[in-house]
């Protein structure tokens, strides 16, 4: 079967409306679905959702497309997967594909063999610590206080050696080159130039990496023994490992949510023991990014399953650099960060091994909003007790509060800074306003300035249906890159019988275009949007369009050599004056 076809029939069969309200909350409004977007951060719903269409579309973010572009995005999936997924659920077998779009077979069906190893690697690794070779093992479990059950809850286990797991490995069928790819094994030579592959978790404690949909995806490996070796060994660069994409116990937020068990917040450690231990706690929503600076795509899948989110870093590590941007992204996605109130220095693990759980429980009380702890982080810097100090101090805050977008929060902060520094409110909020930036892309504001208001009136409306649209009067509109787009790809919509065809714009144009055609429909024209301002509108323009050709046709009769082009330009001019007075009487639209 074709694969355009098959997508086709996925989409088809999908109930997309569906689909979104499993991530987010749809309100109706007429024939389609609003929601706040998922894919960037706000709290005015602006991503549309056509079950007509079966598109959606974000009039923030832009984004734009189909089922199955929608689940791979929020996934973080291949397109592949997202067919597969949706053709499951819709009752339709995954064919074999043709067509110049589909997926290499051979690839998908290496993938699905590295999944499997993986997936046998890490129960075997697990099984490894029965094993008579994992006294040490055992006892370092012992001394981090790592009970049975949750050993088994995140499949903690063993690498005993260089070779055993290659053994093991191959007698069950797997290659040598699969086990590379999987991330598991290397290849070395030996002293007699011999080549040969050997487990690079060798002699660590292992701690299965698993996705969203229960795969095995790689492992964190962490050495017993100290040595000048990484503390941990993390799977990197293979297919199906990319750490930005990643968090450590996602899994466990999936089944809670799909148990239907309320999730209050998301608590985002740094790394596996700590999660274990907040999850030995009770704190079973705890996660952990792997050691990097959180990322867009980890934001995303957060918000998929609860809006709030308490950072629970070490507090040394919490207020560096990297981390604050990481924080920021998830803040700028919509989520509600706070930031949890650990003793200095000291991880959750160590804090539920001295305080247990109900220590750990009162620094979640204690935690500070993102902008709380900034300012926190900030004072640090300055010397409050000293005039310049406070100077300095009250600059850096106001920076930091000026780039809220709640006004009400941003008073509130400042009213604390004024406080700290002895400042009037008026002067902190004249600073905080010179920090304010022009909220809207004065770029795409500048791109439509190439349109007369007409002209752009004309055009939304042709885009949103109007019904006293006539589509001859685009012909009014210069034409430019842009509008000859959007004109065709409009005409050819209605064609097919699309009847909302703006969403299917922002997917066939390009980026550039879409943002257009974003900020077009979103321009206000208030009361004008009526059959009497588009007749205005159209007379402007035929008036301004027969004023040029009077004046093309005038500079053509001034430099006309002989008597006969010259009565040629003035019989032109005539007619069009003629039409021009026609036009003029019978005014605006009513008459054409
Ligand atoms: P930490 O050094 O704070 O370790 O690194 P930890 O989590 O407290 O580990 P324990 O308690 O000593 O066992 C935080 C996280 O950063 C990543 C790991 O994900 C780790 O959990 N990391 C750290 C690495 O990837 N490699 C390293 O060498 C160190
Ligand atoms: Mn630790």
């Amino acid at each position: 079967m074709d694969f355009t076809e098959f997508c086709n029939q996925v989409i088809d069969r999908t109930d997309l409306v569906k689909l979104v309200s499993r991530y987010c909350t749809l309100k109706r409004s007429g024939s389609r679905y609003f929601a706040c977007c998922p894919f960037h951060g706000e709290r005015t719903p602006s991503l549309s959702i056509s079950p007509e269409t079966k598109l959606f579309y974000c009039f923030g973010c832009h984004k734009g497309g189909n089922a199955i572009t929608f689940l791979r995005d929020i996934e973080n999936i291949d397109s592949i997967d997202a067919i597969k997924l949706l053709a499951e659920e819709a009752g339709l077998e995954m064919p074999e594909l043709s067509g110049s779009k589909a997926p290499k077979k051979v690839d998908k069906d290496h993938q699905a063999r590295l999944y499997a190893l993986l997936k046998d690697a890490a129960k075997h690794y697990n099984e490894n610590l029965k094993s008579a070779s994992a006294v040490e093992a055992n006892k370092y479990i012992k001394k981090r206080n790592i009970p049975d059950n949750i050993i088994t809850r995140f499949g903690i286990g063993y690498s005993i050696d260089r070779f055993e797991m290659v053994n093991y490995l191959q007698k069950k069928g797997y290659s040598y080159k699969e086990m590379k790819d999987a991330g598991l094994a290397d290849k070395k030579l030996s002293a007699n130039e011999k080549e040969y592959y050997y487990d690079v978790f060798h002699e660590r404690l292992m701690f299965p990496i698993i996705d969203q949909f229960n795969q095995v995806v790689g492992f964190g490996g962490r050495v017993l023994v100290k040595t000048d070796m990484a503390k941990y060994r993390n799977t990197s660069g293979t297919q199906l490992f990319d750490k930005s994409k990643i968090i450590y116990g996602l899994n466990f937020l999936k089944k809670n949510k799909r148990e239907g068990k309320p999730i209050k917040f998301i608590i985002m450690c740094e790394g596996y023991m700590d999660v274990i231990a907040l999850h030995k706690a009770g704190f079973d929503t705890a996660v952990a990014s792997m050691g990097t600076a959180l990322t867009p795509q980890q934001a995303r899948m957060l918000k998929n399953y609860c809006e709030n989110v308490v950072i629970s870093y070490d507090g040394d590590s919490a207020g560096q650099k990297a981390t604050l941007r990481g924080l920021d992204i998830l803040s700028s996605y919509g989520l509600n960060v706070k930031v949890a109130a650990l003793p200095e220095g000291k991880d959750p693990d160590e804090v539920i091994n001295e305080f247990g759980p109900d220590g750990y429980k009162k620094c979640l009380a204690e935690s500070l909003t993102l902008t709380e702890f900034k300012l926190k982080n900030i004072k640090k810097d300055y010397d409050l007790s000293d005039k310049d100090g406070r100077a300095k101090y009250a600059k850096a805050a106001v920076e930091c509060i000026s780039k809220l977008e709640d006004p009400v929060a941003m008073e509130e902060y400042l009213k604390v800074v004024a406080a700290e520094t002895g400042y009037e409110m008026s002067v902190l909020r004249s600073q905080a306003g010179m920090n304010v930036k022009e909220d809207k892309p004065a770029e795409v504001k500048e791109e439509l300035s190439e349109l007369k208001p007409e002209e752009a009136f004309l055009l939304s409306s042709f885009i949103k249906g109007k019904e006293y649209v006539n589509a001859a009067d685009m012909a009014l509109i210069k034409k430019t890159d842009f509008t000859s787009a959007v004109i065709d790809s409009v005409t050819e919509s209605r064609m097919k019988g699309l009847k909302d065809v703006s969403a299917l714009l922002y997917s066939e144009l390009s980026e550039e275009m879409s943002k257009k055609i974003a900020a077009l429909l979103e321009k206000d024209f208030a009361e004008k949007e009526n059959a009497e301002y588009y007749g205005i509108c159209v007379y402007d323009l035929m008036l301004d369009e027969l004023k040029k050709e009077i004046k093309k046709a005038t500079e053509m009769y001034n430099k006309a050599k002989s008597e006969e082009e010259k009565s040629e330009c003035l019989a032109e001019i005539a007619a069009l004056n003629k039409k021009m007075k026609e036009l003029k009487t019978n005014g605006g639209f009513k008459n054409r």
